[in-house]
């Protein structure tokens, strides 16, 4: 398979089970309306890609794999919503439409968030997946991710940094908790879910994991200022215009280019062990780096 079929495969069975457990205890009519609305609105699904890439090199993905990708992806839109809010930064644009708080309101985007944050963990618990061991790890390490150790960390030190002059162990502080942690999780989730990966085989992954994940953040910054508002989705120049911390402010765009290039690389490396079944991940490195939205 290359990048779009598989691209396409991941797509398609996350968006399907996604689905099918959005609709099993359908909520109030407003508030499954606003997390349908982040959750099918266009997405690039670059983690469930990652987790199903994962589990693919020790075994066919499996039910834990799924809800794995699908929670991972509705913690995910959850952040994009809180993200987007007036408190945060107040962004109108996500994926070519209007953010969820301008769709609806606040006050249901707020909801919409938490509500989708909790569906994360209620999907990753089901009894029906019946395999409580493996679920609790997959609930701990996502909780993790997402959680004060993670994503809330990153956002918190994006937050209280506007308008402030920050080091760049700090910049990278942030970005390897408000995106690189659940992009950690995402990877490392879908090994977990097949039982199968030796403590080994998991460091290998977890550094290529921490790798792309700064990638991903670093690769975010740079096209808020190379790529414009339509191929976005989202506003051009918003991290400036909020005076946000960011690579290519610390480091200059060619800086901050340079470093995805070598967080690239090292990725490569770390995953080079698993040789040709790690192709996917090695493609999806390079569109992590690549991309232009
Ligand atoms: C955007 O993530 C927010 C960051 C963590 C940088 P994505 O670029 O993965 O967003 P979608 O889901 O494809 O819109
Ligand atoms: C958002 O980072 C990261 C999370 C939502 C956790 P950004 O604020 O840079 O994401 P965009 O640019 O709005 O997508
Ligand atoms: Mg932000
Ligand atoms: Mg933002
Ligand atoms: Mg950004």
């Amino acid at each position: 398979m290359n990048l779009d079929q598989f691209s396409q495969y991941a797509c398609q069975r996350v968006d399907a089970f996604l689905k099918q457990q959005l609709d099993l205890y359908p909520p109030a009519v407003n508030l499954q309306e606003a997390m349908a609305y982040s959750l099918f609105n266009g997405g690039k699904r670059v983690r469930p890609m990652l987790t199903y890439a994962t589990a693919s090199l020790f075994a066919d993905p499996n039910p834990l794999t799924d809800a794995s990708a699908a929670a991972i992806e509705a913690i995910h839109a959850y952040s994009l919503i809180h993200d987007d809010l007036p408190a945060m930064d107040d962004d109108d644009l996500r994926r070519g439409k209007p953010t969820n708080h301008i769709q609806f309101d606040e006050a249901t985007a707020i909801l919409a968030g938490d509500a989708l944050q909790t569906f994360a963990f209620e999907m990753l618990s089901a009894a029906t997946l019946n395999n409580d061991k493996t679920q609790l790890q997959l609930i701990r390490e996502l909780s993790l991710a997402a959680g004060r150790h993670g994503m809330i960390t990153g956002q918190m030190i994006d937050l209280a940094n506007v308008d402030q002059n920050i080091s760049i162990e700090t910049l990278e502080q942030m970005h390897a908790h408000k995106t690189g942690a659940l992009i950690r999780a995402s990877v490392r989730m879908g090994a977990l879910s097949t039982e199968r990966a030796t403590a080994q085989q998991l460091t290998a992954l977890d550094a290529y994991a921490a790798a792309i994940g700064l990638a991903f953040q670093v690769q975010d910054d740079i096209i808020d200022i190379t790529s414009d508002t339509q191929t976005l989705g989202k506003t051009q120049f918003s991290d400036e215009e909020a005076n946000k911390p960011t690579y290519p402010k610390l480091l200059g765009l060619e800086g901050a280019q340079a470093l995805a290039k070598q967080l690239h690389d090292q990725a490569i490396k770390d995953i080079s062990p698993f040789g040709e079944a790690a192709r996917p991940l090695v493609e999806l490195a390079n569109y992590i780096i690549g991309r232009n939205h």
